[in-house]
């Protein structure tokens, strides 16, 4: 499968769907996640981590650029590029060691950083009467895996 469309009513309909995505995420994957401000992307991060067993708090990266996470299967970095940062402080943070074969990295404000790893799954979200609407596309056979196995 290579797009997956859903609505999200609540909050907690977007934690389910990151759980539900969890056990489905393989090393070495890249998630996009796009959206306006508010439209949930920490939300459904928030969901992911849980899901892969993550019990403490899930801090949003605006301001620290990346929140690192290490499980017995993967690791998983958590990016959040929209805080502006000049191309040299960019390079400087090392960023790019982050993206490897052993993390999944999931990646907020993709577009605001210059080349970036191409994405597994480009995730899209945006409100949609009180709740939001999410589409995730998947642009690699990784990405097709984890869609043809969600049951979310
Ligand atoms: N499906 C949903 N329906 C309604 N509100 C939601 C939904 N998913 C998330 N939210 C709410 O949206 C707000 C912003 O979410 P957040 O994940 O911080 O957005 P972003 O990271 O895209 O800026 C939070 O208050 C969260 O509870
Ligand atoms: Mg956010």
């Amino acid at each position: 499968m290579t797009k997956v469309n859903r609505f999200l009513a609540t909050e907690d309909d977007t934690l389910a769907l990151g759980r539900a995505l969890a056990p489905l995420l393989e090393p070495g994957m890249v998630l996009h996640l796009r959206g306006d401000l508010g439209a949930g992307k920490t939300t459904l991060a928030r969901g992911i981590l849980r899901g892969l067993g993550h019990e403490g708090r899930v801090k949003s990266p605006t301001y620290t650029l990346v929140e690192p996470y290490q499980f017995s299967r993967l690791y998983l970095y958590h990016f959040d590029f929209y805080r502006f940062l000049d191309p040299e402080e960019l390079e400087a943070s090392g960023f790019r060691e982050y993206f490897n074969p052993e993390s999944v990295c999931l990646v907020e404000w993709p577009e605001k950083a210059p080349d970036l790893p191409a994405a597994d799954l480009e995730i899209s979200m945006r409100p949609d009467d009180k709740g939001r609407s999410i589409v995730i596309t998947a642009h690699t056979e990784a990405g097709r895996r984890c869609l043809d196995k969600l049951t979310y």
